[in-house]
């Protein structure tokens, strides 16, 4: 098997590498003046079972673009099977028509990267699962809940803590967590306006003297977080931390949590932290290297990856 990656998060693909014992193969991706992509495949990978690391984050499409390419030179090598190893799949939050006249831009990414040439998909936490339907291959959606649970174990006194989905859409995931733990659940009710603004209407659940976590899929403006800790504050909370599993942190989201009543926020490495991100005093980074370096483990000696769900 072969270890491949873009530029979108090589401190990551390394990590999987040093779990797997194995070195990334020699792949250039580079830019031409005009900023167009060139990959080349620097080792024979004729017959190899070939796994390509990248997330599909900022800046997205040059990322994506990255991964497409990347898939295309392997396939015109003659890799015997690609699959595409995508701990942050971008353009997840397009998985409907929101509107009229509007696109299905999850579903348009899920066929490039099919079209491509990839022959699997591995990716974590979706926003939606059904996303899982869009690719017409093989697509296996890893959680990081067991990772955040082991976490938040060592470092919480489970009988104050109350797991709190920061909207209704994010119960399913949240209830996972609660159960693990055997803690209870709270939820948020917010609504958006307009994209991009997030408002909290009310909270369903006592969470009085609790030691709130939130758990959602993705933070980018940080909205949706600071709003849900001021609104379980007010409401009693004794403090309030979030586990999330894709840190987006786009434009001033870390100076933003900094500044907000957020004990901690802990995201994953499924992104790779800005400067900004890694310097800010309450966000802390939990590493998914070893979950995915042990589901590219399995799928490559066609064991079940479904144990590592539970
Ligand atoms: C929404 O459904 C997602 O799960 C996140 O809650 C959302 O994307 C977070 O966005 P923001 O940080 O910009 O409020």
């Amino acid at each position: 098997m072969k270890l491949v990656t873009g530029n979108s998060n090589r401190p990551l693909a390394e990590s999987v590498a040093k779990y797997l014992e194995l070195p990334l193969t020699d792949c250039e991706v580079k830019r031409f003046a005009d900023n167009e992509i060139f990959v080349e495949i620097q080792e024979n990978v004729r017959g190899e079972d070939v796994f390509v690391l990248q997330s599909t984050s900022y800046p997205a499409n040059d990322n994506l673009m990255e991964l497409l390419i990347i898939c295309d030179a392997l396939k015109r090598s003659s890799a015997r099977r690609i699959t595409a190893v995508i701990p942050y799949f971008g353009y997840a939050r397009q998985d409907r028509k929101s509107a009229s006249r509007t696109p299905i831009s999850a579903k348009l990414v899920a066929n490039l990267i099919t079209e491509a040439g990839a022959n699997r998909v591995l990716t974590l936490d979706l926003h939606a699962e059904q996303i899982q339907g869009f690719f017409d291959i093989p697509t296996d959606n890893l959680f990081s809940a067991p990772v955040m649970v082991r976490d938040i174990r060592d470092r919480h006194d489970l009988e104050k803590v109350m797991i709190v989905s920061p909207d209704v859409g994010g119960v399913k995931r949240a209830r996972n967590v609660a159960s693990r733990i055997g803690a209870n659940l709270a939820i948020v009710d917010k609504r958006r306006p307009r994209a991009g603004v997030s408002e909290v209407m009310n909270i369903i659940g006592d969470v009085e003297g609790q030691t709130c976590i939130l758990i959602d899929d993705i933070i980018d403006s940080g909205g949706t977080l600071i709003n849900a800790a001021e609104a379980l504050l007010n409401a009693g909370a004794k403090d309030v931390s979030a586990y999330i599993t894709h840190g987006v942190l786009s434009e001033n989201a870390s100076a933003r949590i900094a500044a907000s009543k957020l004990n901690e926020l802990v995201v994953t490495d499924s992104i790779l932290a800005t400067p900004e991100v890694s310097s800010a005093p309450n966000i802390r980074k939990l590493s998914i290297a070893s979950l995915i370096g042990e589901a590219v483990a399995r799928t490559a000696s066609e064991q079940s990856v479904s144990s590592l769900l539970d």
